[in-house]
């Protein structure tokens, strides 16, 4: 089946990409020229696994293409995905400027039936705001139907979550729209939820924002075991055994960050507010967020002391382990609040350096190229992120250059055990 996918960014080239590994003929599009070029020759900008090969695999076998021309690729295609970008505006609520544009020149390339599919995170009635605003813009009347979508895809496994989802929820009123995605989708076996558009509209943002509650409740929780002189990794075990808790979301951190949690909590906040619900209960999970990356920071202070002129060694900066993505990330928040308390700060991660780097410009932090720089020097390590390679460290050799051996494991990523025995000082979260 033939599908137009309208922005490329982490939803949209996944979604390009696993569609014409289903074997669909996909063109996607983007008005960025240099990115497409570099599409076309299968360099991918963001760093997600499986990404680049699925990419390389179906660029070779002809199923997918990249063009800067919408206008072609909608003429070419019975399914247009739009996934661009919904960013936060001032109030909280998602901003919609892309998604509008983008519906306009749909309206106007259209010549026949089409299903236009939104997988990008929206408010609710976005579905029909984008089939108001296609019927406005057509220059002549040709039937289409409006679909949503949502995507439930996680950086850094966001191939394997397309290709074997928990569920494919498709939110239409038109019979006809519901037959051709449930053909689009035939290959993946999950369950499939056919609901009205609003409902699939709120299954994105409570999901998101339910996973956001769960983090928040963790991360409470470790703080109470702290003080009560429990395990919150025992905890979260013995909760996890209960089918109704599951054992998912249930790791204590520095709080959660990210290109959704932050962003959908506060647009759910935002629409509840706007329909007349004061959401209480989820602006807590907010805050509770915002003081996790504190508290991170006075078990620094709890550690070595005054941050002023404090060598600081920062391991992690992407917003979780495996992405590039530092957007919203607390590592990047963290490191922030360290160095505006006078510390000096040299930072490292296996693949976020070029987007944390950007990210921290002026902020005074300075960047090393492996773990054991970081640590030359450093009074303490702080593991902000939970990459698999900084459990490998060798630490008997980090610990005879640090100016005192003493580590913060924002991620529990590491054997406090171990650590003790080798003569540091072990701060973890919860435990
Ligand atoms: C999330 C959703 O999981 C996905 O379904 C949705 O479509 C997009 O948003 P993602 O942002 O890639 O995916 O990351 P995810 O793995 O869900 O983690 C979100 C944040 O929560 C990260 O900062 C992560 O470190 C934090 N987290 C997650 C915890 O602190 N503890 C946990 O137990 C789980």
């Amino acid at each position: 089946m033939e599908c137009a996918v309208v922005g490329t960014g982490y939803v949209g080239l996944v979604t390009g990409a696993c569609l014409a590994e289903l074997g669909h003929s996909v063109i996607c599009v983007d008005r960025d020229s240099s990115k497409i070029e570099d599409l076309s020759k299968a360099h991918v900008p963001i760093y997600e696994a499986e990404l680049e090969n699925l990419v390389r695999a179906n660029l070779k076998s002809g199923r997918l293409s990249f063009t800067t021309d919408i206008r072609e690729a909608v003429r070419e295609s019975l399914f247009v995905f739009i996934t661009v970008d919904t960013p936060s505006d001032d109030s909280g609520g998602a901003d919609l400027t892309h998604l509008d544009e983008v519906s306009r020149e749909i309206a106007r390339s259209i010549d026949s039936y089409r299903v236009v599919v939104n997988k990008s995170t929206v408010p609710v009635g976005t579905t029909r705001r984008v089939e108001r605003l296609i019927k406005e813009c057509m220059e002549e009347y040709h039937e289409f139907d409006v679909v949503s979508n949502p995507e439930f895809l996680r950086e850094g496994t966001s191939v394997s979550d397309f290709m074997n989802p928990s569920r494919i929820v498709i939110g239409s009123d038109s019979q006809k729209a519901i037959m051709l995605m449930t053909e689009l989708y035939r290959e993946i076996d999950a369950p499939l939820l056919v609901t009205d558009p609003v409902s699939a509209e709120m299954i994105k943002y409570a999901s998101n924002s339910f996973l956001a509650t769960k983090v928040s409740y963790i991360n409470a929780i470790a703080n109470i075991c702290e003080v009560v002189g429990a395990d919150v990794r025992e905890v979260a075990l013995g909760m996890g055994y209960d089918p109704r808790i599951g054992f998912e979301f249930l790791k204590p951190g520095p709080g959660f960050g990210g290109s959704c949690f932050p962003k959908d909590c506060r647009a759910l906040i935002k629409i509840s507010k706007d329909h007349g619900y004061h959401f209480k209960l989820l602006e807590g999970v907010l805050d509770v967020n915002e003081e996790q990356h504190k508290r991170i920071v006075d078990k620094v202070v709890k550690a070595v002391g005054d941050l002023e002129g404090k060598r600081i060694g920062v391991l992690g900066l992407a917003f979780k382990a495996n992405t590039d993505d530092v957007r919203e990330s607390p590592a990047v928040k963290i490191t922030r609040m360290m160095a505006e308390r006078g510390a000096i700060i040299k930072a490292y991660d296996p693949k976020a350096m070029e987007n944390a780097t950007a990210e921290l410009e002026g902020a005074g932090v300075s960047f090393a190229s492996d773990a054991y720089e970081v640590a030359e020097g450093s009074s303490i390590l702080v593991f902000l992120a939970g990459w698999d390679e900084f459990k490998w460290l060798d630490f008997s050799r980090i610990k005879k250059t640090m100016a005192s051996p003493v580590v913060v494991d924002a991620r529990n990523c590491l054997d406090p055990q171990v650590l003790r025995k080798l003569g540091f000082v072990y701060e973890g979260v919860g435990r």
